[in-house]
């Protein structure tokens, strides 16, 4: 509420109708004050003989009033008093009445508030990481803002791969002057932390890397330029292509249901060899054919492979200029596999979300339905 004792005086004038204003505004306050303050909180607020309200407004009035108007300001004064004595002594004389005056009424239902929940793009992560936390995963975390050494050239990525392209990547201003590995962009993937965390730590490597990537795509149903992938990397001693699909078939069945098949197929990433795209079973035909599934009984869910060992030549090399020169990564010793998936994609297949819009929207109509 304005403080009309702040209003600078000479901005409003002092005749009747305006004063009438002003000290309607004061009388409510004097309402307001009386339901919502204890009896004695209410007298010394208004009251109390030093910093009252009722001395202070009256005395800074009083000497900025033009004389004319101390009349009537005085009884205006005279009244307001007047109605804070006689809301004292209705307190003080009906006590049990307070509750009803501070206009509570115990009866009426009380106003709920609802829940916050977990964003649904946030709760899918989230159960996908924990079913390779069960694994023994444990989480890596790596900036949005990378170089393009962690995002494409270290994970083998040859210096003129279209993906490089400012087509797919999206690049942060004033790069040129850089040598092209250090030049900055918004990571395309969550790959890079594979490198990140081998240059970081030697065998055995087991992660989960959740997280937001960036790509120049124009917003469609299925496309958004900000969207969420979980990456995954298993290296160690006889890591074989088996641990990849017994690992990801595990974690199909865990997030779509025991009855889900998975099957691979060939397919390419620089820094995989031999790489596959993972399928599962169409989860709303069973696997007989629909609309969602193009009538094939399958589909297409994420990337995965084995490491190349290019990739762990390149991470070979960055350990050794950090000084940790060791043949931790040597291919002749260990292996890994590697994944990654789609967030939003999963969510949509799991929820039957058709427009991967509603996730970015706050529309609480969407939202609540994740209640
Ligand atoms: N980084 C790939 C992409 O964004 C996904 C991917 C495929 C990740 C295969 C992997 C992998 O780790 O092995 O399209």
């Amino acid at each position: 509420m304005t403080d009309l004792f702040d209003i600078e005086h000479d901005s409003f004038g002092y005749d009747e109708p305006t004063l009438d204003k002003l000290f309607e505004t004061l009388k409510q306050e004097v309402r307001s004050s009386s339901a919502n303050y204890s009896q004695e909180v209410f007298r010394l607020h208004w009251l109390g003989r030093k910093q009252g309200r009722l001395k202070t407004l009256r005395e800074g009035w009083s000497k900025s009033a033009p004389p004319e108007a101390l009349k009537p300001l005085g009884i205006r004064f005279n009244q307001l008093k007047q109605q804070i004595e006689a809301a004292l002594a209705g307190a003080a004389a009906t006590p049990v009445a307070s509750a009803a005056k501070s206009c509570l009424d115990f009866s009426l239902p009380g106003s709920v508030r609802a829940m916050g929940i977990q964003h649904p793009l946030l709760k899918t992560m989230q159960e996908i990481v924990s079913v390779f936390h069960d694994l023994g995963y444990s989480t890596a975390l790596g900036p949005q803002v990378e170089s393009d050494f962690y995002n494409f050239e270290a994970l083998n990525f040859p210096p003129n791969h279209p993906a490089r392209d400012t087509q797919d990547t999206l690049v942060l201003a004033d790069q040129q002057a850089k040598p092209s590995r250090e030049r900055l962009l918004m990571r395309t993937h969550t790959s890079p932390v594979q490198i990140r965390s081998m240059i970081a730590q030697a065998p055995p490597v087991r992660i989960v890397v959740p997280g937001k990537v960036h790509r120049n795509d124009a917003a469609d149903a299925t496309h958004s330029p900000v969207f969420h992938q979980v990456e995954g990397l298993c290296v160690d001693a006889n890591i074989t292509f088996s641990d990849l699909k017994g690992t990801l078939d595990h974690a199909m069945k865990a997030l779509f249901g025991s009855a889900v098949k998975t099957r691979f197929f060939p397919s390419f990433f620089p820094f995989t060899e031999p790489s596959a795209d993972v399928q599962i079973s169409c989860i709303f035909c069973a696997g007989n054919g629909c609309r969602k599934c193009k009538n094939s009984g399958w589909i297409e869910l994420l990337g995965c492979g084995m490491v190349d060992p290019a990739v762990f030549a390149s991470v070979t090399e960055a350990r050794r200029k950090i000084n940790q020169a060791d043949d931790a990564y040597n291919p002749e010793k260990i292996s890994g596999f590697a994944f990654g998936m789609g967030v939003e994609r999963i969510a949509m297949i799991q929820h039957g979300i058709s427009e991967i819009g509603h996730f970015y929207s706050g529309d609480m109509r969407f939202l609540e339905q994740f209640a």
